[in-house]
């Protein structure tokens, strides 16, 4: 897709999804950090005109709104501040209307600012001023949201993951990753910080390629710093449209947004596709949990009695395309049912129900069972 002329673009089904999965996303990031810390930010580093055609809320409006219209916003302490970079001058001046009644919405030592120019330059600009007082960053939610894979350098990317709570949302268009003229390269060595990308560019057969292309890219945002890496697909139909990356230093960030994913509900011909399941559909009637409980068995079985807080943090990892709100039901229980994991609690080994009793007795059981609980303080043995 080649990048819009206009000051104002028609917004594709597809960035709603982007749009759906961020506005979930910082409806948990808001709350979980905003009552922590003193400053937290919110850098949207290819923020865009602010509108669609349709009159839609571009990704900048949207979070100034997630934060005013928050329901916990009493609670919300931190004084939150929002950064805007957009190139193009007309897009940054309709952006700065559209900002305007909002800014005046905020509390005291909350503020907005939108910058005119090139993110990797005026970021890595500040970053120095920054390093240069010996300040340290606040924690920082970075939207990296190119046309194309252009301007979003791994060095600056590793910069902005050095503090402990920063995080960076990138969407990458796959489709723009193809003839690799001089030009397409020089940005490819800068979005990946090597040259390795080429072993990739080699592979005839196209999903290979870009399994090797997208593993690389993990590969090396793991190495800028980030601890968990996220990253799924959306198709429309069996058309790959773009992949998002979500680069963190904690397994909660990465339950956040694996959640926000799984709980964007895209309609149409769209699902997003999880990158460590191939095949792992959301958003479908019936999503399959199978893959959850075989990574449990897979990491766990035979290893003895395990602490849940160990199983959950497995759960809400980067090594599962699953969050940690789906484990009890989807997981633990059936495979308590099946014989499959033993429970015991502080009172000492459960015992596993029986499955079928007839009538009165079998309801009753099911209740019991949907009831069960697995607190902290409980182990479990994953045969
Ligand atoms: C995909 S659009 C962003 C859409 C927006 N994030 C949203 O979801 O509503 C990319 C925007 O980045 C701007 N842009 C392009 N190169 C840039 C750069 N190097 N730095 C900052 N903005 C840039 C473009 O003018 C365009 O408005």
């Amino acid at each position: 897709m080649s990048a819009p002329r206009g000051t104002i673009w028609e917004l594709k089904p597809h960035s709603l999804g982007k749009h759906l999965v961020l506005r979930k996303y910082l409806d948990a990031w808001l709350p979980i950090l905003g009552q922590t810390q003193d400053q937290i930010v919110f850098v949207d580093g290819f923020a865009g005109p602010g509108e669609y055609e349709g009159g839609e809320e571009g990704s900048p409006i949207l979070a100034l709104r997630a934060f005013l219209n928050h329901p916990a916003r009493s609670r919300i302490t931190a004084a939150v501040k929002f950064v805007f970079v957009e190139k193009d001058p007309r897009r940054k001046a309709r952006l700065e209307e559209l900002v305007k009644p909002l800014k005046a919405r905020l509390p005291l030592g909350s503020d907005v600012e939108v910058v005119c120019d090139a993110f990797d330059k005026a970021m890595a600009t500040r970053l120095d001023h920054l390093d240069g007082a010996g300040k340290s960053q606040a924690p920082c939610f970075w939207m990296v949201d190119p046309f194309g894979v252009k301007d979003t350098p791994m060095d600056l990317i590793a910069r902005i993951l050095a503090p402990e709570k920063s995080e960076v949302y990138i969407s990458v268009m796959y489709e723009s990753i193809n003839r690799f003229d001089e030009e397409l390269s020089r940005h490819l060595d800068s979005l990946y910080g090597c040259r390795d990308w080429r072993v990739c560019a080699q592979i005839g057969d196209r999903d290979e390629r870009t399994r090797c292309f997208f593993e690389l890219y993990k590969r090396q945002l793991k190495n800028a710093g980030a601890q968990q890496v996220i990253h799924f697909d959306l198709y429309e139909g069996r058309r790959h449209k773009y992949s998002i990356f979500h680069a963190s230093r904690h397994h909660l960030a990465s339950d956040r947004m694996k959640a926000a994913i799984w709980n964007a509900t895209l309609g149409g011909d769209f699902v997003f596709r999880g990158g460590q399941t191939d095949q792992l559909e959301l958003g479908v009637d019936q999503p399959n949990f199978e893959p959850l409980r075989r990574a449990l068995r897979d990491t766990f079985g035979g290893r003895g009695w395990v602490r849940i807080e160990d199983v959950k943090e497995f759960v809400m990892s980067d090594r599962t395309d699953y969050h940690e709100t789906q484990l009890r039901k989807k997981a633990l229980i059936p495979m308590e049912d099946a014989g499959e994991i033993l429970v015991k609690s502080s009172q000492g080994r459960r015992d596993t129900e029986q499955t079928s009793l007839p009538g009165f007795l079998e309801e009753y059981t099911a209740g019991r069972r949907s009831a069960r609980r697995y607190p902290s303080g409980t182990e479990l043995q994953i045969l």
